[in-house]
């Protein structure tokens, strides 16, 4: 036989059974590492589907509770809130946001006080689901969106959060200066324990579509003045640096599947944990392509998830977190 036609080294001897291909995998998923986000209204009695995320529904109070008490019962590290007031709720400064009863510091303190020792109970601040005009800050005289004004309001709203409950707050507005500002009202507060999640580069994306039909978004026109451009990658770096800088606990990327060089780059530059969003879009991507019997869905789902851990993502927010947790757990 002529040895030199034939490989010396052999890769796919690792490869070579189930048992081994376990042993040997560098990536792992565990529940503790998923974050189910969760919308919720105050004016709605029975769970409400959403057509373009199907499986995932806008909750009313009580259905909340059940899917939180699930979240804590497969292992979640945590759940994200975000609330849907009713449009007569929403107005130019996004009132609701800072109401101890609005409806996102009502759901905190519900659950905060059902499971929070559970698993984390984390919050969406921003202001685009309260506000009539849609964006995720105020707006100036001349209908751009004033970034001081805005993080006057960020700060009153941090306050409300944690004190309902909240104990990781998810800055995803995008505004300059926003973790100062957040760290420094906390701080001011009482609440220095509580933690900042830093959206930090976070993209003006086509992919948050289906997002906006799960909150009700009013939005007219885009959030490209304060949402990175998806051009850009080494601003997006930028935009962690200063997160950590200005005292962010943890950074996030968001979207993920299209920016796991973001992932990759952000988690060898920090030292802080870099997570990332796997966005609505993402989620009905591939739920719409299965439908249609041309992926795997499940298959799909876990490779998805995988890379995005694989990128350095040591947490995912992702809308199948209770599924997939239950397929790890073999439940
Ligand atoms: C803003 C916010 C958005 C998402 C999470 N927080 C939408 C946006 O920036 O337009 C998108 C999440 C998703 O698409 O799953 N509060």
């Amino acid at each position: 036989m002529d040895q030199g036609v034939f490989p010396a080294v052999r890769p796919r001897r690792l490869r070579s059974t189930p048992a081994m291909r376990r042993l040997v995998a560098e990536t792992r998923i565990d529940p503790a590492q998923l974050v189910l986000p969760l919308f919720v209204r105050d004016d709605i009695v029975e769970p409400t589907p959403l057509q373009s995320m199907p499986g995932v529904v806008q909750h009313t109070f009580d259905s909340l509770k059940g899917a939180v008490a699930e979240a804590a019962e497969v292992g979640l590290g945590g759940v994200m809130l975000f609330g849907v007031p009713a449009d007569s709720a929403k107005d130019a400064s996004g009132s609701a946001a800072t109401d101890p009863d609005g409806v996102l510091n009502a759901a905190t303190r519900l659950v905060a006080s059902e499971v929070g020792e559970a698993l984390v109970v984390q919050t969406d601040l921003c202001l685009d689901e309260f506000t009539d005009h849609g964006h995720c800050g105020v707006l100036a005289a001349d209908g751009s969106v004033d970034n001081d004004a805005t993080l006057v309001r960020y700060r009153d709203m941090a306050v409300e959060q944690a004190r309902a409950g909240s104990a990781l707050l998810g800055l995803s507005g995008m505004m300059d200066g926003q973790v100062a500002a957040v760290r420094a009202a906390l701080d001011a507060d009482g609440f220095e324990h509580v933690a900042i999640l830093a959206y930090a580069a976070k993209y003006a994306s086509a992919f948050y579509g289906p997002f906006r039909e799960a909150v009700g978004s009013t939005l007219r026109g885009d959030r490209k003045t304060y949402q990175l451009d998806p051009a850009n990658g080494r601003e997006g770096l930028r935009e962690a640096l200063l997160d950590v800088a200005e005292g962010a606990d943890v950074v996030m990327v968001k979207p993920a599947l299209s920016y796991l060089d973001l992932v990759a780059e952000v988690s060898a530059a920090v030292s802080v944990p870099t997570w990332a969003y796997q966005v609505s879009g993402e989620y009905a991507m591939i739920e719409a392509a299965a439908a249609n019997g041309w992926i795997d869905r499940e298959r799909a789902i876990l490779e998805s998830l995988t890379s995005i851990r694989r990128a350095g993502a040591e947490a995912v927010l992702t809308y199948w977190a209770v599924e997939v947790a239950r397929t790890l757990k073999g439940l």
